[in-house]
C-alpha cells in the first residue's frame, strides 16, 4: 500500500502532533491538575487562519469537537464559570504545542501578580509593539522598572485633572458623533473613541500640538494618523518589519505608511519643543501633558545623579532616551483608546437596561456634578463615588481582557485548591499560567447577586447618605486593570474620564431603550440585557449584535 507522496508532509505534520500532545500529557500528568486534551491551540498561528473556517466543530456529534471551543484567545470570555463548575478553579488545557495552566483562584492569582521578577507576562506582541521604542509593555524585570519609574510619574492630579476637564467638554461630541438621536451600538462604540483618543491624545501631547490641524511639513493631522495605526495595529506592524517599495502597495496600506511615519514626526516635533524649554520652566513644575511630565521626570533624575555623583555616589539612571519616550507615548495610546471607549459603550446601555441603577447614579450626579465653572476636578470627582462603582460593576460583568497571562522564569509553586483539599503545584519555568478573567469576575464569591448587574455592591453607606464610600466586597477579587506591581498605569486615567462622561452625559439626558413594534418597555430591557450578555473577544471585549440594541438620549433640562 503506497500513500500518495504529496500526503507525506501531512502524515509528518500529524505524528509531529501526536508526539506533541503526548509529551506535554506526560508534563501536565505530572503536575496534577485536572486536564483539557486539546489538538490546536490559539498559540499556534497558523490554527488563528483556519479556526473561523470550521465553526460546525463545535457541534460534531458526542460531543467530540468539544475542544474548538477552548482554542480562541478569547475563550473565558464565552465560557464564564461553566469550565469552572466542571473541574474546578484550577486546570490545565494540554495541545501539541504548549500546556496552558488556567487559574481563577485568588491565591494563585494573587501569587503570579504579585511578584513581577518571578512571574513575567510572556513574550507575545510585546517586542512588536515597539514600534516607536522600549516601553513598559515590551520590557521586564530591572528594564521595566526604569521605564515604570518615569512613566509612572507622568499619572499625577494635575494630568488627571486634565483629564477631568478634557472628557466633561468633550462628552457630548460622542452623541453627536452621528447626529441621529437614536444610536445603534455599532454608532455609539465610534463616537466614544474618536472621545477616549481625543481625550488620550490632548492629555498626553502638549498644548502646542493642534490635534485637528495639519501642521507645517505634515500630511496629515495628528489624530488622523495616530487613529489609523491604532486600527490598524498588526498591519502597521508588519509595516515596520517588512520593508516593501511603496509602488508595490495597496493606496490604503501607502496611507498608512505615511502615517507611521507621520507619528513619529509628531512626537519628535513635541520632545523637542519640551526641549527647548529653559531648565527654569521645570523649577516646581510637574508639566500638565503626559510627555511634559515624563521629560520633566527625566531631567529632575539627571539632576539628582549629578548631585549625587558631586558627592561621590554612584547611582543607576533612571532616564529614559528619546525612543523611549516615544515608545511609551505611543502604548499610552494604544492600551487606553480601546479600553476606555468599549467599558463606556457597555456601561450606557447597562444604563438603559437597569432604570433604577440609572436613578441612583444621577442622583448623585445632580447632587454633586454641574456643568458650570465649580466643577473642579479636586472638589467634584471624589464625590461620585456611584459614577465609579458603576465603571467597576461594568468591568466587571464586562471586562475588557479574558485572560492575564505570566510565566515564571524557573519553577515556581503555585496555590492551588483540588477536590482532596488545597495545596500547591510547581510550575515547570516557561510554563503560561492564565487568569480566567471572568470566572474570577463571576465567583461565588461575589454572593448570590452575582449574575447580577449591581453597581451598589460596591458601595458602603455609613446611616446618612453623604458618607457614602466605595469599596469593593472583601473576599471578591476584581482584575480588570490587574493587580500588583504591573497594575494598569492608566488606571485612574481611566476611572476619571469614565466619570467625566458619565456624570456630564447623566446631568443632562436620559438613557432609553428604544422599542421595537409591538414591544413593551420591560420587554425591550430584557432584550438588551440578553443582547449585553453575548460578547466576545476582539482586541477588547464586543457585543456579538451591535445593531439589535438602540439607545436614545432624552434632554432633561
Ligand atoms: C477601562 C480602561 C482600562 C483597562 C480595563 C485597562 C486594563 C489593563 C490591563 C488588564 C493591563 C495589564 C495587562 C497585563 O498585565 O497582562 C493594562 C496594562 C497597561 N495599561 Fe491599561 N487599561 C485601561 C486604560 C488604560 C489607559 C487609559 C492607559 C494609558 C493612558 C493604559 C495604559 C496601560 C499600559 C501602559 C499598560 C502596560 C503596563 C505594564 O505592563 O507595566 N491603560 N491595562
Ligand atoms: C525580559 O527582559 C530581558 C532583558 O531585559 C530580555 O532579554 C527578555 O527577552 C525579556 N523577556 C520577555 C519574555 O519579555
Ligand atoms: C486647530 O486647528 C484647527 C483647524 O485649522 C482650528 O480650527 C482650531 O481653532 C485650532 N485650535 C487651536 C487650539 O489652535
Ligand atoms: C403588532 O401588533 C399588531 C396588532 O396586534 C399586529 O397586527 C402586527 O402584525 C404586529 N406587528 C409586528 C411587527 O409584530
Ligand atoms: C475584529 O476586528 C478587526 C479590526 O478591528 C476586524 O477587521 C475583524 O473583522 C473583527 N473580527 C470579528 C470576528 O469581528
Ligand atoms: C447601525 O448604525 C450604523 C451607522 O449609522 C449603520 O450603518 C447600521 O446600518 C446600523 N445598523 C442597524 C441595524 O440599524
Amino acid at each position: 500500500m503506497l500513500l500518495p507522496l504529496a500526503s507525506l508532509p501531512v502524515v509528518v505534520f500529524i505524528l509531529l502532533r501526536v508526539c506533541g500532545l503526548i509529551r506535554n500529557y506526560r508534563i501536565a500528568r505530572k503536575i496534577g491538575l485536572p486536564i483539557i486534551l486539546l489538538p490546536a491551540s490559539f498559540e499556534d498561528p497558523w490554527w488563528n487562519v483556519l479556526r473561523p473556517l470550521l465553526p460546525w466543530v463545535e457541534h460534531l456529534p458526542f460531543g467530540i469537537g468539544y475542544w474548538y471551543f477552548y482554542t480562541d484567545l478569547g475563550w473565558p470570555m464565552r465560557d464564564g464559570t461553566k469550565t469552572t463548575y466542571q473541574l474546578g478553579e484550577n486546570f490545565i488545557l494540554v495541545s501539541p504545542t504548549c500546556n496552558q495552566i488556567v487559574t481563577s483562584y485568588p491565591p494563585a492569582v494573587d501569587a503570579i501578580f504579585k511578584d513581577h521578577r518571578r512571574w513575567i507576562r510572556p513574550e507575545a506582541f510585546g517586542q512588536l509593539l515597539a514600534i516607536y521604542g522600549q516601553n513598559l509593555i515590551s520590557t521586564n524585570g530591572t528594564e521595566w522598572q526604569r521605564h515604570r519609574k518615569i512613566t509612572g510619574s507622568a499619572f499625577n492630579e494635575i494630568t488627571m485633572r486634565r483629564v477631568w476637564e478634557k472628557a466633561g467638554q468633550t462628552s457630548i461630541t460622542a452623541l453627536e458623533y452621528t447626529d441621529k438621536p437614536e444610536q445603534n451600538m455599532t454608532d455609539m462604540r465610534a463616537g466614544l473613541e474618536v472621545l477616549a483618543l481625543g481625550v488620550l491624545t490632548a492629555v498626553a501631547f502638549d498644548q502646542d500640538t493642534n490635534l485637528s490641524k495639519i501642521s507645517s511639513g505634515h500630511r496629515q493631522t495628528l489624530i488622523e494618523c495616530l487613529s489609523l495605526i491604532l486600527k490598524n495595529v498588526f498591519v502597521s506592524i508588519a509595516l515596520v518589519k517588512i520593508k516593501v517599495p511603496d509602488k508595490l502597495l495597496p493606496k490604503f496600506v501607502q496611507r498608512l505608511k505615511v502615517s507611521i511615519s507621520e507619528f513619529r514626526i509628531y512626537m519628535e516635533e513635541a520632545v523637542l519643543r519640551q526641549k527647548q524649554l529653559s531648565a527654569s520652566d521645570y523649577q516646581g513644575s510637574r508639566g500638565k501633558s503626559l510627555l511634559e511630565a515624563m521629560i520633566i521626570a527625566n531631567e529632575v533624575n539627571r539632576q539628582d545623579l549629578e548631585l549625587q555623583s558631586s558627592h561621590g555616589k554612584s547611582t543607576k539612571s533612571s532616564h529614559l532616551t528619546d525612543s523611549e519616550l516615544y515608545g511609551n507615548l505611543f502604548i499610552f495610546n494604544l492600551a487606553g483608546f480601546e479600553t476606555t471607549a468599549g467599558t463606556m459603550t457597555f456601561a450606557l446601555p447597562y444604563l438603559a437596561a437597569y432604570p433604577d441603577v440609572q436613578d441612583w447614579v444621577t442622583q448623585e450626579v445632580d447632587a454633586s456634578y454641574t456643568t458650570s465653572k465649580d466643577n473642579s476636578y479636586e472638589e467634584v470627582y471624589p464625590k461620585l463615588v456611584r459614577c465609579l462603582a458603576l465603571m467597576y460593576e461594568t468591568l466587571r460583568v464586562a471586562s475588557t481582557a479574558p485572560q492575564l497571562v505570566r510565566a515564571p522564569v524557573i519553577d515556581q509553586p503555585l496555590p492551588v485548591v483540588l477536590s482532596k483539599g488545597i495545596g500547591s503545584v510547581i510550575v515547570p519555568a516557561g510554563t503560561i499560567v492564565s487568569v480566567h478573567v471572568d470566572a474570577v469576575h463571576y465567583s461565588p464569591r461575589w454572593g448570590p447577586d452575582v449574575e447580577e448587574f449591581n453597581p451598589k455592591r460596591f458601595i458602603t453607606s455609613t446611616r446618612n447618605d453623604e458618607d457614602e464610600a466605595f469599596v469593593i466586597p472583601t473576599d471578591c477579587m476584581h482584575i480588570a486593570w490587574v493587580l500588583g506591581p504591573r497594575l494598569c498605569p492608566g488606571k485612574k486615567f481611566s476611572q476619571v474620564e469614565f466619570v467625566a462622561v458619565i456624570a456630564h452625559i447623566l446631568f443632562l439626558y436620559r438613557i432609553e431603550v428604544v422599542r421595537k413594534t409591538n414591544e413593551s418597555e420591560n420587554e425591550a430591557r430584557t432584550r438588551l440585557r440578553y443582547l449585553l450578555r453575548d460578547k466576545y473577544f476582539n482586541g477588547s471585549a464586543h457585543l456579538r449584535r451591535p445593531d439589535d440594541a438602540q439607545i436614545r438620549f432624552v434632554p432633561r433640562r
